[in-house]
């Protein structure tokens, strides 16, 4: 059965940011858009701390990543109070910066070669000592060796970023349905829409994978075409400071600590979020005594006086890890059918860009010069690259 004779323009499988920001900018250049999830707004977003750290995540052989992390980093200002506006919603976006902070000789080792790495490739950021870190931020504990200040890397609030979108979908005349989507549906080599949970047929001119870590399970697409997209367990703490301990910490706050990365991000309503473990544990999302104690043994590493805080919160999501921590973007193998997936630790920074991108592949047919090197068909899995491979 089909929900509607007339096939939407553009139907978005997956209801989180990703989903909802393509979803936005497709309606907004007049295309007839539908979003398939149970529980639009949801996902990664509703545990993400939401940095948007395109320098202090910065990694050796991730400089192409880092073209694309930056021009979405620079759009966040105009893409926020464009998105408040659309919405009436604040998106709790904060310019407050970065200060990455060594505990001992290894971890400052480890962040002078970050150091020189951002420098190679022209970003700004400032070494300090350890008493200018603690000049800084005051909370931090006395043995700190030394940081890195990135002025750039600012915060937004995901839970009110997925929130904003959702109404800003809503106003643009955006569908929702609320069911999973299980199955591709094609005719021929073309995707033509989903089939959702229950049974209803969506049909659509373009459809776009945008399901996060989910986004590789959806039946009735040849395994070749399936995106490599893997789950990437986070562990996430939200505590709060009362008004007496304000302002507690002024920017976003991080460290690696034992070779896992430690980060602390203040919003200005008070509520401070301690990230992250990084487990590759299948689809669990069980919130473990090891995952707890991890993170708040290290954040106590960095910032002692977080012991007197209330913990008002424990969770866990899925990062949509890919094989190059990339996110894959844009048209595949089969007619009808784009990816907006696998963005792992940079789903929250790469929102507006990945908005633009595939508001423009969908409308235009042509993939933005800067998200060339992110087409899924970079992958050898596409049945393109099997044929050429057996010939
Ligand atoms: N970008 C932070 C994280 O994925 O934990």
């Amino acid at each position: 059965m089909h929900a509607t004779d007339r096939p939407y323009d553009v139907l978005v499988v997956g209801g989180g940011i990703i989903g909802l920001v393509t979803a936005w900018r497709s309606a907004q250049r007049g295309l007839r858009t539908a979003v398939a999830d149970p529980a639009p707004g949801g996902g990664a977003a509703q545990v993400a701390a939401g940095m948007l750290a395109a320098v202090t995540e910065l990694h050796y052989g991730e400089e192409t990543l880092l073209g694309l992390n930056l021009a979405s980093a620079r759009r966040y200002p105009d893409f926020t109070a464009e998105l408040e506006e659309a919405s009436g919603q604040d998106t709790g976006f904060r310019a407050c910066g970065t200060l990455a902070v060594a505990l001992d000789a290894d971890d400052r080792a480890h962040l002078r070669e970050l150091h020189a790495l951002q420098q190679r490739c022209g970003l700004d950021a400032q070494w300090l000592s350890g008493r200018e870190c603690r000049r800084l931020e005051p909370m931090l504990a006395p043995g700190v060796r030394g940081g890195l200040r990135v002025d750039g890397d600012h915060q937004t609030d995901p839970r009110r970023l997925a929130a904003a979108l959702l109404t800003a979908c809503r106003r643009a005349g955006v569908a929702f349905h609320p069911s999973r989507a299980d199955r591709v549906e094609m005719s021929g080599d073309t995707v033509t829409g989903a089939e959702l949970a229950g049974g209803t047929r969506l049909a659509a001119g373009q459809t776009v994978l945008a399901a996060g870590s989910h986004s590789g399970r959806i039946a009735g697409l040849p395994p070749a075409v399936l995106p490599p997209v893997r789950p990437v367990k986070g562990q996430v703490l939200r505590l709060r400071v009362p008004a007496a301990y304000a302002p507690f910490l002024s920017r976003t706050v991080r460290a690696v600590v034992r070779g896992g990365h430690v980060y602390l991000v203040p919003r200005e309503n008070g509520e401070l979020v301690v990230g992250a473990t990084t487990e590759e544990l299948g689809w669990d999302t069980t919130v473990t005594a090891g995952g707890v104690y991890e993170l708040l043994r290290d954040a106590h590493e960095l910032v002692p006086g977080i012991t007197e805080l209330p913990l008002a919160e424990t969770s866990a999501g899925l990062r949509p890890g890919s094989p190059d921590n990339a996110p894959l973007l844009g048209p595949t193998a089969l007619p009808g059918l784009h990816l907006a997936t696998g963005h792992h630790r940079n789903g929250v920074l790469l929102t507006p860009v990945t908005g633009d991108v595939m508001a423009e592949v969908l409308t235009s047919g042509s993939l933005p010069e800067q998200a060339r090197p992110f087409s899924p068909q970079r992958f050898p899995t596409s049945p393109s690259s099997d044929q050429e491979q057996s010939a």
